[in-house]
């Protein structure tokens, strides 16, 4: 444990001990908020977001967006994963030089859009992703600063962010109504549908604004970290040969996913996407034996915990097979933080990057552009790779049918 003193935000308490961050995520949380450190979001999220709640409000939330996102529903959100990706890897040609940070990100962006937004029409897809995305990519500033907010006039910064979050504002609320009146709505799988038809303890129906929220965070939360992780995925198999061709092989052949599986959870051990989960202690808590004062922020140190070499041995190196022989531990591996603030995208997240794998590996072989690895930097948020892991394309194969499985309506 070590502590940090931010000038802006206030003393950190880093947790690298499983024990200590088992009894944080697990133990009793009445004194400990999460959603107040992310309330900085809530001007683009919403203030009925789940991710800047707590309490009963929180658990309230949690509660309805789990069924449809959890694993069980999952499989069925496979097939369009896989449709995406044969899509994206079908443009990769031989020569071209891609950035596979931003290729992902596209990726990504049409996944959240078809199996939680549910929407499929192309041109929809694409008036989402213009309008969505000049909001999610808006410079972080817009959040920190309620200055940066106001509308001072037409030329104003404020003014452009009102337009754009009116314009994105305007189209959710339009695929809202636009599904509460589709005549397939009950046999509908995707997250919206389901969000539509679910009830909370009470009986009680979510309201639009609840809705418009919940999607703004699940856009927010899952499209940009499920990208860099795929990047980082085939960053770490392209600079990792005798990885990279047990993988194909394994794919090939039809194996079960076991190795497809360890190599996503080695990525995201190996590069976390998020560094640390953040709690914010409302009153004095003893926390791996020291006394900690109210108003202190206690960070589960995930990078630091899965880099720990008595844990990890060779904790610096891709080794997938590490997952093979022993399953994750689950507090010394927590890319997705844990207990009641657990990310509640962690099935959809690592089906996502199984999938896009599966499609793209057997298909394309890409040779990275630079020497080394990119170094991993502080993006907003996220960790990310510097240059977004530059390859060029070596060789491409045309798709072969991949077996179906269950759709998404
Ligand atoms: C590789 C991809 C992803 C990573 C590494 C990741 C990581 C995380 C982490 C570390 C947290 C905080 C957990 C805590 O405080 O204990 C979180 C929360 C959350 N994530 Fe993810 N996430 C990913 C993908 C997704 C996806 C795909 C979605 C949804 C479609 C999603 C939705 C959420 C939500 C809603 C929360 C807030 C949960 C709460 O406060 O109760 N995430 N995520």
């Amino acid at each position: 444990m070590f502590t940090v003193r931010f000038p802006v935000f206030g003393t950190g308490v880093y947790v690298a001990d499983p024990v200590a961050i088992r009894e944080l995520f697990t133990g009793d949380q009445s004194d400990l908020r999460a959603g107040e450190a992310n309330s900085f979001m809530s001007p683009v999220l919403g203030p009925r977001s789940v991710l800047v709640l707590d309490g009963a409000e929180h658990l309230r939330q949690r509660k309805l967006l789990l069924p449809p996102i959890q694993g069980s529903r999952v499989a069925g959100y496979r097939s369009v994963i896989r449709d995406v990706a044969e899509h994206e890897v079908a443009g990769w040609r031989p020569g071209a030089r891609l950035v596979l940070r931003e290729r992902m990100r596209a990726l990504t962006f049409e996944v959240i859009c078809r199996a939680v937004f549910g929407v499929t029409d192309p041109t929809r897809v694409e008036r989402l992703r213009a309008a969505l995305g000049a909001v999610i990519d808006s410079s972080p500033l817009y959040m920190l600063s309620r200055f940066a907010r106001v509308d001072l006039g037409p030329l104003s910064p404020g003014r452009r962010f009102v337009r754009r979050m009116g314009a994105a504002d305007g189209l959710i609320f339009e695929e809202i109504a636009r599904r509460r009146l589709a005549p397939d709505l009950e046999q509908r799988a995707d997250v919206l549908s389901l969000l539509l038809r679910a009830r909370d303890e009470d009986g009680r129906p979510m309201t639009d604004g609840e809705l418009r929220d919940e999607l703004f965070t699940m856009l927010g939360a899952g499209h940009e970290t499920t990208a860099t992780g795929l990047a980082f995925a085939f960053e770490l198999l392209m600079r990792s040969p005798a990885a990279l061709s047990r993988l194909r092989s394994e794919i090939d052949a039809g194996e079960n996913d076991g190795y497809l599986d360890a190599v996503v959870k080695e990525t995201l051990r190996l590069r976390p996407v998020i560094d640390a989960a953040e709690r914010t202690l409302t009153k004095p808590r003893k926390v791996a034996g020291w006394e900690l004062p109210a108003g202190v922020k206690v960070y589960p140190g995930i990078a630091l915990v899965q880099m720990r070499e008595d844990l990890y041995p060779g904790a610096r190196e891709f080794r997938p097979e590490r997952f093979l022989d022993e399953a994750a531990e689950s507090y010394s591996w927590i890319p997705f933080g844990g207990g009641i603030r657990r990310c509640l995208g962690a099935a959809l997240a690592q089906a996502e990057m199984a999938e896009v794998l599966r499609v793209a590996i057997p298909l394309i072989e890409l040779r990275p552009v630079r020497n080394r690895p990119d170094p991993v930097v502080l993006r907003g948020i996220t960790l990310a790779p510097r240059y977004g892991v530059e390859v060029e394309v070596a060789r491409a194969r045309q798709p072969r049918r991949l077996p179906a499985v269950a759709r998404v309506a």
